[in-house]
């Protein structure tokens, strides 16, 4: 087992979840959130404590949710000692720490991250909240778990859907941050996809330290965190038009920041087909067909445009990238043309 810490944030790696009970605090009253299809896998922690339970999926991931869980905390007469616990995937994560966070002005809350994706990702860091009028996170806050718990147990029941879409923000991170990463997973994807342990647990670690280290600098996301959002701003466009689940979006939208990086000079070709030909050994999409004008009108509305400017995370080769502030009608010009581009 290994942890990591930020900002109050004890994050543990390889830790059973039979173990739970050393880590929460004893003076408080634990209720667990969780979603129906987590429930069913982990009976024994949800009978132990007084537990909501939402309905999975994105779908779900709203207002209506949050205001579930408040409605049974007034009901089980929850006060500011109560810790919440969320039991699940990113999407638990996501809306048992934006409703802890809100409730009487904010709850202790921890995570047991029980997909690749909320290990290696939504549960590290402190960005909780729900989507909102068909736009992702638009309503959340920033507030750290103080407690993480990542058992890679909890992976062998995960489908292999889910289970592949984690590797997206897992390469989404090698690429802002680790050259050497990305070289790993290329020369053991197989055994990644096979769930081998110490396999996984090397790269759930490494992606942590990434996405631990950038938050640790820029907790409320004034510069270096924008980092995180590689390949997003096209993802969360791709969500909103395509039947996709989050990583799978996250792995387009990756292959579309590095086609830009390569139109504007910073990528070369090989680097980009390194990128593509990852992503499609660890069996993720790297291409969706959704018109370039239905993405940029999704893109209009995403909470990293200021005005008639977005934030775009840009590769530049593999394991560094940069933020550049591109006009939306630039962005959509590049994103329909199909040679390098010089920008002065
Ligand atoms: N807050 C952040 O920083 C952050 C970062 C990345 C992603 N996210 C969010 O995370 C969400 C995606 O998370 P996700 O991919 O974990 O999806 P998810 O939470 O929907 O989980 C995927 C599915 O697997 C099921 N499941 C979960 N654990 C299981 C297990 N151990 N065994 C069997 N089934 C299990 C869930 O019920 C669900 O049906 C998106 O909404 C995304 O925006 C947030
Ligand atoms: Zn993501």
């Amino acid at each position: 087992m290994r942890e990591i810490y930020l900002h109050g944030s004890r994050i543990l790696i390889g830790e059973d979840v039979a173990n739970i009970h050393k880590y929460l605090p004893s003076s408080r009253v634990v209720v667990v959130v969780t979603d129906s299809n987590v429930r069913k896998r982990y009976g024994a922690l949800c009978d132990a404590f007084p537990t909501i339970e939402i309905e999975p999926g994105e779908p779900n991931k709203t207002l209506a949710a949050i205001s579930y869980i408040t409605s049974e905390l007034v009901r089980m007469e929850a006060d500011r000692t109560t810790f919440i616990l969320g039991v699940g995937g990113g999407i638990v994560c996501d809306v048992a720490g934006f409703a802890a966070s809100i409730f009487m002005r904010g709850l202790p809350f921890g995570f047991v991250a029980t997909t690749l994706l909320s290990q290696v990702d939504a549960s590290v860091g402190g960005k909780n909240g729900v989507n909102y009028e068909g736009y992702k996170n638009m309503l959340g806050v920033f507030a750290q778990p103080q407690l993480v718990i990542c058992d890679p147990q909890s992976l062998e029941t995960l489908p292999q859907r889910e289970f592949v879409a984690g590797f997206a923000e897992i390469v989404k991170a090698a690429m802002i941050a680790d050259a050497s990463l990305f070289a790993y997973i290329e020369q053991n994807a197989e055994k990644a996809l096979q769930k081998d342990r110490q396999t996984i647990a090397h790269i759930v670690y490494e992606a942590v330290k990434i996405k631990a280290g950038i938050v640790a600098e820029d907790e409320r996301e004034r510069g270096e965190r924008r980092k995180l959002n590689l390949g997003h701003t096209f993802a969360h466009a791709i969500e909103k038009n395509a039947a996709l689940m989050h990583g799978e979006a996250v792995s387009v939208g990756l292959c579309k920041a590095a086609h830009l990086a390569v139109m504007l000079k910073l990528m070369s070709d090989s680097e980009q087909k390194r990128v593509e030909t990852l992503l499609q050994r660890l069996t993720l999409p790297t291409a969706v067909d959704v018109p370039n004008a239905a993405l940029c009108a999704a893109m209009r509305k995403d909470k990293k445009k200021s005005g008639t400017a977005i934030h775009v995370v840009l590769p530049v080769g593999i394991g560094r990238c940069e933020v550049r502030e591109m006009s939306l009608a630039a962005l959509s010009y590049l994103m329909s043309v199909d040679k390098t581009v010089v920008i002065l």
